[in-house]
């Protein structure tokens, strides 16, 4: 009997943390990351995560091979790697070594963000945004200020720059932006954060984490405001085209004062490990590595792109690793769908239109989903008996 109650107590709790963690309900995507669960079963060989914007094409082979080696000094307190890191930063972007902080992943410091500057006010950002820095702001208990993107899923900075008020303490873009993949034009962007901190004196928050995998002409970094000294920080990651996700490394670069004021907020002196920072020293230097995986995401981007287009599919001009289209009908029953064929992807729904976005992944794999997506749009059409 009490083995029963406890048995039943279980699964209800299990059930609330679904409920409060879930992806779909608005919970960290991370906490509750989807994998093959209880009870899944599909016919393919292996899942397909193509969730997550994960590189498939894994880590640089020196930057392992670091990470290895780096073991055999693991029983020390990783201090003078941080340093070693962050000058090199430092040196390529040019800025002073303490303009640069560092963090396990860009997560981290968007945290001390948020905890530091975003607190203090109100919050701007774009409706929608990078799912996992609009979870963090509330649950730091920021008031926030969406403001929706513009008729071609980009960032409306003239909109963003109305809705600004000497309340704002922390402006959120995300650019090259996350879920839509596109980009706004540099010196558009760069008028807008002159213009903003011409009048109010808000942080602004710059997310290049897909930065490596930008080809348009028209897109800029935002470190250049930063080395003109204004209050401006950049986030980056070692997750994506470095392909180093599971090492956790990304920094941010700002004025130095600003770095004084988010290490006040830091929660563990030293969060990132010794052979990520060893493997991330490694990566910076591959430049054919990183060319070659730029490379490949382009094709299978421009692929994947126009495939899914030619399959009617209203599609997104991305300038990432992943690709947003439209779907019609329930986006969130075409993902469980896919799920069940062994294909995770992510469902949004904004603006009254449902969508799906999928990380793109090796050839192979992408003719896998393109596969995988029309057996659930003829399954879809005959449920909707629209064939
Ligand atoms: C826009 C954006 N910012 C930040 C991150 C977090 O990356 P990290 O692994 O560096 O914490 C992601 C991860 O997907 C992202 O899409």
């Amino acid at each position: 009997m009490q083995g029963q109650a406890l048995k039943r107590r279980e699964v209800i709790r299990r059930g609330l943390a679904m409920l409060v963690f879930s992806p779909w309900l608005g919970g960290s995507p991370w906490l509750e990351k989807p994998r093959l669960s209880e009870g899944l079963s599909f016919s393919g060989a292996k899942p397909l995560y193509l969730n997550q914007n994960e590189s498939p094409y894994g880590l640089p082979p020196r930057a392992r091979q670091a990470a290895i080696e780096a073991l055999s000094q693991a029983h020390l307190y990783p201090h003078e790697h941080y340093v070693e890191l962050k000058e090199k930063i430092a040196a390529r972007e040019r800025v002073k070594t303490e303009q640069v902080i560092l963090g396990a992943g860009s997560t981290e410091i968007m945290t001390m963000a948020i905890n530091s500057f975003g607190k203090k006010g109100e919050v701007v950002m774009a409706a929608p945004t990078y799912f996992d820095f609009e979870y963090y702001a509330s649950l730091a208990g920021c008031r926030m200020k969406k403001v929706r993107l513009d008729k071609n899923y980009r960032h409306d900075l003239e909109r963003l720059s109305a809705a600004v008020t000497s309340r704002t303490s922390l402006i959120y873009i995300c650019d090259p932006h996350n879920p839509t993949g596109t980009v706004v034009g540099g010196q558009e962007l760069k008028l807008f954060c002159q213009k903003v901190l011409a009048k109010y004196s808000p942080l602004i928050l710059i997310d290049e984490a897909y930065y490596d995998y930008v080809d348009d002409f028209s897109y800029e970094s935002m470190i250049s405001l930063i080395r003109e000294g204004y209050p401006v920080l950049v986030i980056r990651t070692f997750s994506k085209i470095y392909g180093l996700a599971g090492m956790r490394v990304g920094y941010g670069l700002a004025s130095s004062e600003t770095i004084k004021t988010l290490e006040k907020v830091r929660t563990n002196f030293a969060s990132i490990a010794y052979p990520s920072l060893k493997a991330a020293l490694v990566a910076l230097e591959e430049s054919n590595f990183l060319q070659q995986v730029k490379e490949a995401n382009a094709r299978g981007r421009k692929f994947v792109t126009k495939s899914l287009a030619e399959q009617g599919y209203f599609v997104l001009p991305s300038q990432t690793n992943f690709v947003l289209f439209e779907i019609e009908g329930e986006a969130k029953q075409w993902a469980q769908h896919l799920e069940k064929l062994g294909v995770y992807i992510r469902d949004f729904q904004f603006n009254n239109q449902n969508w799906l976005r999928v990380t793109l992944g090796r050839q192979e794999e992408m003719e896998i989903f393109l596969n995988r997506l029309k057996q659930v749009k003829s399954s879809y059409l005959k449920l909707n008996r629209l064939i």
